[in-house]
């Protein structure tokens, strides 16, 4: 399967979504394939410092932000894969649309503040340009950064909001602001290799890969 993460705003928590989803599979046995198409390198950056301080399994890692070398080189080398994750830059881009076209899901992740709330209706406008060209990309939302508390206000009206746009599948699993998401995504380690072990965190990752991948095997 061919999952995007992105969004054309920046900041959101693509590339953190897409190292912890891609080391997650991994250390699930799956081949998986992190192609990073934003210029800006971060995810082979994260996947590098993992290699570096040689930890299993290693992740393969691609950098084509280029978007002709991105289709060419996915279909190219795609049968290789059970797992495809691209991570794409905050803006709309070549690569972001030629993502799109070569993409099963795209997965936006959004923070529950209201800049993001907008960039959610500009990538929604991005997603049906893409899909008035090709069927059935399946466009799942995802809220990242939430508020710890379970009753927040901040959390239940930007949920609200995402369910209004028709665009996207809101997931209910979501993750919450955690220094064990930006401190292990940002030396390439799984979530649940950080020490000492966030279960809170782990847990909310478990829970959203589940969401993605058991819906999409499902149908196939
Ligand atoms: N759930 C989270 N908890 C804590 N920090 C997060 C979370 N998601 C993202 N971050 C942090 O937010 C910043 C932006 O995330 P990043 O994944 O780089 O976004 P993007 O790729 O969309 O620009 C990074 O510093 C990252 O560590
Ligand atoms: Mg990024």
């Amino acid at each position: 399967m061919i999952l995007v993460v992105g969004n054309t705003k920046g900041g959101v928590g693509k590339t953190t979504l897409a190292v912890q989803i891609g080391l997650s599979r991994a250390r699930a046995g799956r081949r998986v394939w992190l192609v990073d198409a934003d210029v800006q390198g971060t995810a082979s950056s994260s996947i590098q410092c993992r290699a570096d301080a040689e930890i299993e399994p290693a992740l393969a890692c691609s950098s084509y932000s280029d978007p002709r070398q991105l289709r060419s080189q996915v279909k190219q080398q795609g049968s290789n894969w059970d797992d495809i994750i691209i991570d794409v830059g905050g803006r709309d881009t070549g690569a972001l649309r030629a993502a799109l076209m070569l993409a099963d899901v795209v997965l936006v992740p959004f923070a529950p503040m209201s800049f993001d709330l907008w960039a959610m209706e500009d990538m929604a406008k991005v997603i049906e340009e893409v899909n008035a060209e090709r069927d059935g990309l399946v466009s799942l939302a995802v809220m990242n950064q939430a508020e710890p508390r379970a009753a927040s206000v901040d959390n239940a009206d930007a949920a609200q909001a995402v369910r209004e746009i028709e665009t996207f599948t809101l997931l209910e699993p979501r993750l919450v602001k955690r220094k064990a998401f930006s401190a292990s995504s940002g030396s390439g380690l799984a979530v649940a290799e950080q020490k000492p072990v966030d279960p809170r965190a782990v847990a909310e990752l478990d829970r959203l890969v589940k969401a993605i991948y058991e819906q999409q095997e499902g149908s196939h």
